[in-house]
């Protein structure tokens, strides 16, 4: 079936015991075996769900991957990645990602023994650099990044890494199996926060890790297992039902996004503009080659800290909330927010000052959101 199919049906089909229509949400924690050595294909919830893997199976299916797992968050799910790596082992990751992932890394890989080397995962030859250093096993990358939108072209770095022991992994939450499949262009895993467009509607905290082989999916599915931070029957049908619209909502949030772009380009107090969808963005052409849809999310600078405080204070469409990714548009200052544990010269770096706002579009009526922008700008 084509993606679009897919997700329509999503967990239709699979009660033949009702025809239920809607996958029926299993809240049992256990379930009986109908003798010793006998298995319904259910034992024990953590380890596997009806409701979990019919959205597990679903993704699989939209990913083209052997096979997929839920967790209880994104960083559950890039936690159980994470832990696919052995101590002494180094990571090349990019260096702007969202400031949780980083913090992952920092607290919890490095105490287990991981090395990790922050490099601009926009441009191929520092990738290349950096992957020839003794003792890499894993490249890293978010799609674009998060907040700085800087695009990695993923089939490049998918020919760097063929053929070397290099697990590649790609972070898609922001643009989904809707508008881009990493693992046809050469990524070994593909996960998400499914808390943003998977989700979509501001309701749930979750994560998915889809990977390439069997081999591979065996691995995450032991660790889900093993360590247990597995996604509940409830958000499994909640996520599952979200599926259904995907492709819509990708879709309008790339139309709006592109419109309140369009008004910030020509905005004499806006500086720094980031939206892979304008021609003009340095990401464009790479991310148009490997995307169907360029995503809700855009970032500017306007001229100091004060700027950003007046532009929260003012606006009266935009909700001033951390998150992204659904229906509703949300305005977030990274540096307070989603990136305060960044350290400073990292995010001096990286570009990421304060005087940064990361804008969420959602599915309102465009004009709404500009009107909002426009005189919020004039505070
Ligand atoms: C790109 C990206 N990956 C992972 C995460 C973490 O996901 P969660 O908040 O669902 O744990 C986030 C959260 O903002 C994110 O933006």
């Amino acid at each position: 079936m084509r993606q679009d199919t897919l997700l329509a049906q999503a967990g239709a089909r699979r009660d033949p015991a009702t025809g239920a229509i809607s996958m029926p949400v299993y809240p049992s924690a256990a379930f009986q075996h109908p003798a010793l050595g006998q298995s319904t294909g259910f034992d024990y919830s953590r380890t596997s769900n009806p409701t979990r893997l019919a959205l597990e199976e679903t993704v699989a299916a939209l990913e083209k991957a052997a096979g997929a797992s839920a967790f209880a968050s994104g960083l559950a799910a890039i936690d159980a990645v994470m832990r696919l790596f052995r101590s002494g082992e180094v990571i090349v990751v990019s260096e702007d990602m969202y400031g949780g992932t980083i913090r992952l890394f920092e607290k919890f890989g490095k105490s287990a023994g991981l090395e990790f080397l922050y490099v601009d995962t926009s441009k191929a030859d520092l990738v290349a650099e950096a992957l020839e250093k003794p003792g890499v096993r894993g490249l890293f990358v978010e799609l674009p990044t998060n907040p700085m939108l800087r695009v990695a072209d993923i089939a490049a770095l998918g020919k760097l890494v063929h053929e070397k022991n290099i697990l590649f992994v790609v972070d898609n939450t922001f643009l989904t199996a809707a508008s881009c499949r990493p693992l046809d262009l050469g990524a070994d895993i593909v996960l998400y926060s499914a808390t943003k467009y998977l989700g979509g509607h501001n309701d749930l905290i979750a994560g998915i890790v889809a990977s390439r082989t069997p081999e591979l999916c065996e691995n995450v599915a032991f660790v889900q297992n093993a360590v247990g931070a597995i996604l509940g029957p409830f958000e499994s049908w909640l996520l599952l039902r979200s599926l259904k619209t995907l492709s819509l909502r990708l879709s309008r949030h790339g139309e709006n996004a592109l419109k309140v772009a369009e008004f910030l380009q020509d905005h004499p107090r806006i500086r720094n503009l980031r939206y892979p969808g304008l021609p003009a963005d340095p990401g464009h052409a790479v991310l148009a080659r490997q995307a169907g849809t360029f995503g809700g999310v855009i970032s500017f600078e306007v001229e100091s800290r004060e700027a950003v405080e007046r532009i929260l204070a003012s606006v009266r469409v935009f909700m001033f909330a951390e998150s992204l990714g659904a229906a509703e548009s949300l305005i977030t200052f990274p540096v307070a927010q989603t990136h305060a544990d960044m350290d400073a010269k990292t995010r001096e770096r990286v570009g990421l000052t304060d005087s940064l706002i990361r804008l969420s579009i959602g599915l309102e009526d465009p004009d709404d959101l500009i009107a909002d922008l426009a005189s919020a700008l004039e505070a």
